[in-house]
């Protein structure tokens, strides 16, 4: 999708302080006009969204606009414009692109996120970057340790029989949960080895990286390896937030993750294109294909003409996915389609793993 040009931010932090208050106040009276305008039911928790509520919701509080207008408040938060989470993009994006990507309304962004932002329109300086990280890793994509355990059992096994030293990519890697733990499972295997955690927000590479969710309360109190990381209000591209134990001052907490000698890299980039410098071993995409980010059929060719460009001979591609059923038929498109690009695919209870046949070349 071609962008807008998104310019780099240089701001005082006075003028961003009354930027700040001049979003607040401008969203704050929106919202009131809105209240005395728009007829009930308003949007809250669990609320099942219709055409007309999302009719109102747009005349007077209209997403695209709010977005727009979040993002200019956000970018001087972040190291650099391209850590903007894609959502936000594609509304500065706007008048390029229409409103393809966006949220329907307020409500629909609402529902994506965690309870402490949604039904939200103003925020205090200290929320824009938690904020930020929410709209990247929205709480629908779910990741976290212990999703694939069918895979887990697969991956063991093959581990065990490989005897290469081996390079693993996860493609959609998310917040990097099970990017740890496909390394802890190769530092088990005994192999050396080295993986890739590869998804195009670059704040869900960051908060991989550092094992950080600043937007959830993660933490159980009682659990030592659950460490609140330390509140920051916007990053550089060198951060790494250390994990203070200072209650006070957290705004977000580590998420406790396996242990591993493996190199674990966290790269910002995109399957369709996402270089690597060897063919890889294991290639993982969990969540992903089939689903809303990656699901038209001309993309999803492209996918399997990528993977067998990028595995080694008898190396392997493993996908899982926990979407809903309207999915089914694309994945399984998908899945039939990996005979002619010369994989034999062995179903698991929710995921299927792909091996690429020695020597196979493109059909013509
Ligand atoms: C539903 S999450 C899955 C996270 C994790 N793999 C899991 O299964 O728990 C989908 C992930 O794919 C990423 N993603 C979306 N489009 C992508 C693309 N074109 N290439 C690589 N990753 C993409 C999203 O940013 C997100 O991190």
């Amino acid at each position: 999708m071609p962008t807008a040009p998104i310019t780099d931010t240089v701001i005082s932090p006075d003028a961003h302080e009354k930027w700040l208050e001049a979003f607040n106040a401008t969203w704050a009276n929106r919202h009131r006009i809105f209240q005395s305008c728009a007829p009930p039911p308003w949007w809250a928790p669990g609320l099942a969204l219709t055409a007309e509520i999302r009719q109102n919701y747009e005349k007077y509080l209209p997403v695209a606009e709010y977005l727009q207008d979040l993002a200019t408040l956000v970018l001087p938060r972040l190291p650099h414009p391209s850590w903007l989470p894609v959502v936000l993009k594609r509304s500065l994006a706007l008048s390029y692109v229409g409103a393809a990507g966006l949220p329907a309304s307020l409500p629909d962004l609402w529902s994506l996120l965690p309870p402490r932002f949604a039904g939200r329109l103003s925020w205090a300086d200290g929320d824009l970057l938690p904020l930020a990280c929410a709209i990247a890793a929205p709480l629908k994509f779910g990741s976290r340790t212990g999703r694939y355990p069918e895979q887990t059992q697969y991956l063991v096994e093959w581990l065990r029989q490989s005897n290469r030293s081996l390079l693993v990519v996860d493609y959609g890697c998310g917040t990097g949960q099970g990017t740890y733990e496909i390394a802890a499972l190769v530092a088990r295997s005994g192999r050396p080895g080295r993986v890739i955690g590869v998804t195009p927000e670059p704040l869900e590479a960051w908060m991989a990286l550092n094992r950080g969710l600043p937007h959830l309360d993660m933490a159980r109190p009682t659990d030592p390896v659950n460490k609140p990381i330390a509140g920051k209000s916007s990053i550089s591209i060198t951060d790494t937030p250390s994990r203070a134990t200072d209650a006070g001052t957290n705004d977000g907490f580590a998420f406790p993750v396996p242990t591993s000698t493996v190199p674990i890299l966290f790269a910002a980039g995109d399957i369709r294109n996402f270089a690597l410098s060897r063919r890889a071993d294991v290639i993982l995409c969990n969540g992903l294909i089939g689903g809303p980010a990656l699901n038209d059929d001309r993309t999803l060719k492209h996918i399997w003409v990528r993977i067998q460009d990028q595995l080694a001979d008898n190396g392997i591609f493993v996908i899982g996915s926990r979407f809903h059923a309207g999915c089914t038929p694309r994945i399984e498109r998908f899945i039939a389609a990996a005979e002619r690009h010369a994989f034999a695919g062995a179903p698991l209870a929710g995921s299927c793993v792909f091996q690429r046949r020695p020597n196979a070349s493109l059909p013509a």
